[in-house]
């Protein structure tokens, strides 16, 4: 892996973004040790990009305010190559030869943080080869690679509200879902998935149940929990350092996304939400702040081949 220039001069761009668990609820565990989640999910307008280029051979170029923390991972652990080598693979069982591939990652998002970053990227570069190759993939051999790399990767494929069930790969778009100018702050302290889950006192509480009807959201937001929240703050105290300054800017709702250790605030209108952003990064400089809004549902956008 090399630092790069950019991301400039690809043939495609894709847009990987950040995932917000606006709710997720534990609700047991299966035999293999996974755990059994309903999960309320949104997307943010803003995320990690990736470039793709047909190469002469296969490379693989970082660039972004994350990226030293990417390369100090694990380089096998890497979600864009893993995607690339099993699409490919995938692709070969049917006949199929995917040629060589410039790749670069614009990596955006703090790593570990309970937004989904390399979840995103798998689903973003699964999405990108497939239009560079000009391949047809259906939507199910789609989402059977995308499980292959992550619990989470079948929803980042949707990138639009949903409900996700099982350990993630049951999902259910929802329409008419607003979005909402929204806040994602992050202490800078990396939190493991695997831990939190270990961490969990009890593995089956109370389901995620929506209202039926017209809903207001944020009620229905606030009557939610995420489980995972007692383990990482037990982990982590500084998410309620976060957690606790959101709330004091006046945001209509805060809560953590994912394993942590982000949290997210959702705001009347993007005033508010701005002023936060600009006190927050006043005072916290140290803190990640990302200001956007989150991908709203439209009952149009249903369908999908
Ligand atoms: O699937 P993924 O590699 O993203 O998951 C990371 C880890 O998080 C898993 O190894 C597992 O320990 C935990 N996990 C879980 N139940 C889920 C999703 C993830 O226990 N539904």
């Amino acid at each position: 892996m090399t630092i790069d220039a950019g991301i400039a001069g690809f043939a495609l761009t894709r847009v990987a973004p950040a995932k917000i668990n606006l709710a997720l609820h534990v609700v047991g565990q299966r035999a293999d040790g996974y755990h059994l989640l309903e999960s309320l999910v949104t997307f943010a307008d803003a995320g990690d990009r990736i470039g793709f280029s047909v190469s002469a051979e296969d490379c693989f170029t970082l660039s972004g305010r994350f990226s030293t923390d990417l390369q100090e991972a694990d380089a096998a652990g890497n979600l864009v190559l893993k995607a690339r080598d099993l699409l490919r693979a995938y692709l070969a069982e049917r006949g199929i030869q995917a040629g060589p591939v410039h790749l670069h990652l614009e990596k955006n998002l703090p790593v570990a943080s309970g937004i989904g970053g390399g979840s995103a990227d798998a689903a973003a570069t699964l999405l990108g080869l497939l239009e560079l190759w000009g391949v047809p993939v259906d939507h199910s051999g789609l989402e059977e690679i995308a499980l292959k790399l992550g619990a989470d990767v079948p929803m980042c494929l949707e990138g639009r509200p949903l409900i996700a069930r099982g350990i993630g790969e049951d999902i259910e778009p929802l329409s008419e879902f607003p979005s909402f100018p929204m806040l994602i702050v992050n202490p800078r302290k990396a939190v493991s998935t695997p831990v939190i889950f270990r961490m969990l006192t009890s593995k089956t509480n109370p389901p995620l149940v929506m209202p039926p009807g017209r809903r207001d959201w944020i009620e229905t937001l606030k009557g939610l929990r995420n489980d995972l929240e007692p383990p990482a703050l037990g982990l982590e105290p500084e998410i309620a350092a976060v957690s606790r300054a959101l709330a004091e800017t006046g945001a209509s709702f805060v809560r953590m996304s994912g394993s942590g250790a982000s949290c997210f605030a959702l705001f009347a209108n993007t005033d508010a939400r701005d002023a936060a952003a600009d006190i927050l990064s006043t005072r916290n400089p140290s803190w990640y702040v990302l200001s956007c809004s989150s991908i709203g549902g439209k009952a149009d956008d249903h369908d999908r081949n």
